[in-house]
């Protein structure tokens, strides 16, 4: 921990401007039109995220400054996503509609903002608390650029060029396909001293049963097989919802996975392109994910389950932050947004990411559904009203982030949730078995 506060608000400073440059780079390439499209209900327009991530600073800046005055009234209250304490937010459906504030308009706020933080770290005295809460607004930030990539690949799949592509790592490598963990008291949640979310805390205790988990998260070629197994017709695999939902929506595949000629294709930012067997299957629900593991003869891991077999050292007897150590994560061991892959990797291509147990693909790639209700952990508190805690219902619990992650973003402790439906995101699975 940094005592020196100049020193701490220098790499504030560091960190919002890194943070911010990375928003604008992901949509450098976009034209005008682009900013302005809502093609899904469950999308933002990009315009929408550029100006929302830049209102989240000035929400914490009044938390700080209870003179802070904000920008504009139509604009907090068009770019309010769901925050009741600061006014009715405009409908999340509708973002699309409505072509002011304008595309430049938005620029210019996020210009002002800019300005009016950099400001303010420099000039109000701060103490851990709001440092804390500035610190939170740059891991949303971090947030919303990959919702921003989830919501660039439903309005513009392979027609987004993005500013940085690399190379593909590939392998051939053959590793076993389970790791079989003892079970035990397990303290879950984080236990390091950067910033993490309050979902991720308290570090608490568990008991698990002995179990078996998948070294790589479930393939194509995999879920090819339950698709060519009618998994998706075969009502016995599925939760009721699930059906339900298989049956309203007409799933027979994961999400934009498209069959032509009697082979199943995906459009991506890739291209339309076969699907390629050994990367991690993307875009399923979570129901899909559990009517696949139904089909196996197998289940989803518990959070726990997932987090002891990412972290957990035996031999040291100590977790770490993630499966590889304590260091933050690189492109040597794993697969985030700033590999710019924009794409899944095949399994094996990170063994420098592997855990203890020897379980790889843990961080990055896809995120992972766990059978976890997403509710807060013995002893939770809010770091924030209405951020985290307000959707402590109805949702599961994905550990492990995507290729559309930024790297500063993640953790082994790291907590997303989203419903049981929604597939839009950079979603995938391994399976767990009982020991
Ligand atoms: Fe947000």
């Amino acid at each position: 921990m940094t005592t020196n506060p100049e020193l701490e608000n220098k790499s504030l400073i560091e960190q919002f401007k890194e943070t911010r440059e990375r928003t604008l780079e992901i949509v450098k390439t976009l034209e005008k039109d682009d900013f302005v499209v809502q093609t899904a209900v469950f999308m933002s327009p990009p315009k929408w995220h550029i100006g929302h991530v830049s209102w989240i600073y000035e929400a914490i800046m009044s938390k700080i400054d209870k003179n802070y005055e904000f920008y504009s009234k139509e604009f907090s209250e068009y770019l309010n996503s769901y925050y009741q304490q600061f006014g009715v937010p405009h409908d999340k459906a509708l973002r699309g509609i409505i072509s002011r504030p304008t595309v430049d308009e938005i620029f210019q706020y996020f210009n002002t903002v800019n300005q009016r933080v950099l400001e303010f770290i420099r000039t109000q005295s701060l103490d851990s608390e709001s440092i804390r809460l500035i610190t939170m607004g740059f891991h949303h930030e971090c947030q919303h650029q990959e919702l921003l990539i989830y919501d660039l690949q439903h309005l513009l799949a392979e027609q987004y060029r993005p500013v940085r592509k690399n190379q593909m790592p590939n392998s051939t490598s053959t590793y076993p396909d389970f790791v079989r963990i003892d079970g035990g008291i397990f303290s879950v949640g984080y236990n390091g001293n950067e910033y993490c979310y309050d979902i991720e805390l308290p570090e608490h205790k568990v008991y698990l049963n002995d179990f078996k988990i998948d070294v790589f998260p479930v393939t194509n070629k995999q879920f090819l097989e339950f698709i060519k197994d009618e998994g998706y017709q075969t009502y016995k695999y599925w939760l009721s919802d699930g059906w339900e939902k298989v049956k309203k929506n007409g799933w027979n595949a994961p999400m934009y996975w498209e069959e032509i000629d009697g082979e199943w294709h995906i459009r991506d930012f890739r291209g339309i392109r076969k699907i390629d067997p050994r990367e991690p299957v993307c875009h399923v629900s979570f129901y899909e994910a559990d009517a696949y593991c139904k089909w196996a003869g197998k289940r989803l891991p518990t959070e726990a389950e997932w987090e002891k077999a990412a972290c957990w050292n035996e031999e040291r007897q100590e977790k770490t932050i993630f499966p590889w150590g304590n260091e933050g994560p690189s492109k040597q061991n794993c697969n985030l947004l700033e590999s710019y892959n924009w794409g899944c990797t095949q399994i094996g291509s990170y063994p420098e990411g592997m855990s203890y147990y020897g379980c790889q693909h843990m961080i990055g790639d896809v995120w992972e559904w766990t059978s976890s209700e997403f509710v807060g952990y013995p002893g939770f508190r809010s770091g924030f009203d209405e951020y985290n805690d307000k959707w402590f219902t109805n949702q599961k619990v994905l550990r492990g982030g995507s290729f559309g992650t930024p790297q500063m973003s993640i953790r082994g402790s790291y907590r997303n949730f989203f419903r049981l439906d929604e597939r839009w995101l950079f979603s995938g699975f391994r399976c767990a078995e009982d020991a």
